[in-house]
Order: C-alpha cells, then structure tokens, then sequence
C-alpha cells in the first residue's frame, strides 16, 4: 500500500496553525486534519448533555459514542457531530474554557489519536494539533512548530471571534491563551512540546501569505513538490 504523506503542524493556541495548515492543504491539494476541533466537539458533546467536564470517565465514555467527521468546503472543514453541523459552536468561550480539561483525558486522546490515524489513511494530510509531530504522526515527512508572541495570538483570536453574541477582549483573551497554554503543555498526556526534529516558525509579525509562503519552502526543501 503506497505510504501518504504527513505535514505535522503543531504549537500554542492562536500561533496561526489552522491558517497555515488550511491554506498548505488546499495549494498542496493534501486533506487538512484539524485535531484541535475534534477535541473541541467532544467538549461541546460534553456541555450540551450536561456530562460534567470533571468526570474523566463519563467523558471518556462520551467520546467513544458520538461521530465525528469533516467535510471538506473552499472555506476550509465544516465540522459534523453526529449529523449536525456544529462548525461556529465549537469555537465559543464556553468550549475554550472546558477543553483543555477534557483534552488532558486518556481514554479521549487515544479515542481521537486512532481517528486521526483514520483520517490519515485516506489521502496526504496537513495534520494541526499539539501532539502531531511528537505522538500521532512521529514519521511525518515535514514537522513544523508554529509560534507567536501572547499578544499577537490575541488579537487573532479576537479577530476570529468578532461576531454578534461573541464579545471578547485583547485582555480575556491573552489570560484564556495562557492558561490554556500552561494546561496544554504541563499535562501528562500528550503534552504540547516541540519535537526535536520540528522546524520552529515564529509568525509573529508575518502575514498570513508570508506564513503560508515559508511553510511551502519547507514542503518544497523536504517532500520536493513545488
Ligand atoms: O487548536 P485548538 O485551540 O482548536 O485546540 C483546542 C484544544 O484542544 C487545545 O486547548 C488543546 C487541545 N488539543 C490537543 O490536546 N491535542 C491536539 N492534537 C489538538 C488540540
């Protein structure tokens, strides 16, 4: 069976990896893995059945019951639970504050990690997540480690937040990153770190066409497609 080929993406919330990745996927024609929103479903499955977030066993058990799947549209994924498209309610600060916790679960990583796996086996993928480089993908052809200072993740993830019912501010938002960040990267399971063979790109003061443009630079250096 011929191998697929894997891009591993991985770093901090709000560092520019689903931009990046979405973008690589579509120029390289690859399918685009967003691992983070998988994590985030089964956070949303979680609040909306009232299963509380604390009781690893309840959600672990959780996360082996719903379907999760992608669908692939020009604006990147929707994200489907069971059916239902679920691609904006994943994304609120309701989830943001619970899914660290519930991404921290054994049972629910290797639930997710075998779906990942799946998704893999059908095609090339740009892979983005924490543990993408480390656990999930660790022959991936090309391994990046995307960062970006506190402030700028920011004001992205503000700007990505700015619609009607979703207030935030600069202020919330670096104190929810970096909690997060702190959660993600101290917990036993599959901690955010950079693999020793990931190249670190700092997106901090590029746009996301220069993002987009050195990450093909290395797809270019490493797998030679053009
Ligand atoms: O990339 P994101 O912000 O959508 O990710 C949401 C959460 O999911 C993040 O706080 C950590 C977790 N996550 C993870 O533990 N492993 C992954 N591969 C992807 C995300």
């Amino acid at each position: 069976m011929k191998k697929h080929r894997v891009i591993a993406i991985d770093g901090p919330a709000a560092s520019g990896k689903s931009t990046t990745a979405k973008l690589l996927a579509t120029r390289l024609g690859f399918i685009y893995l967003d691992t983070g929103a998988m994590y985030r479903t089964v956070t949303l499955a979680a609040l909306e059945r009232g299963i509380d977030i604390r009781n690893e066993i309840a959600v672990g058990r959780l996360a082996g019951e719903i379907k999760i799947d992608f669908i692939p549209t020009e604006d990147g994924n929707r994200v489907i639970l069971d059916g239902r498209d679920i691609t904006n309610e994943i994304r609120t600060p309701a989830v943001d504050a619970a899914v660290s916790p519930v991404s921290s679960y054994k049972i629910v990583r290797e639930k997710m990690v075998a779906l990942q796996k799946e998704f893999a086996r059908r095609g090339d993928v740009v892979a983005e997540g924490r543990d993408m480089a480390t656990v999930v993908f660790p022959d991936a052809d090309l391994k990046i480690f995307l960062v970006a200072d506190l402030e700028t993740r920011a004001i992205r993830r503000c700007r990505q937040l700015d619609s009607p019912g979703l207030k935030t501010t600069i202020e919330d938002q670096m104190a929810s990153l970096s909690s997060r960040d702190l959660f993600d990267s101290e917990r036993e399971n599959s901690p955010l770190k950079k693999d020793p063979e990931a190249v670190v790109l700092d997106t901090s003061g590029m746009s996301i066409n220069e993002q987009v443009e050195r990450a093909l630079e290395l797809v270019s250096e490493r797998l030679g497609i053009e």
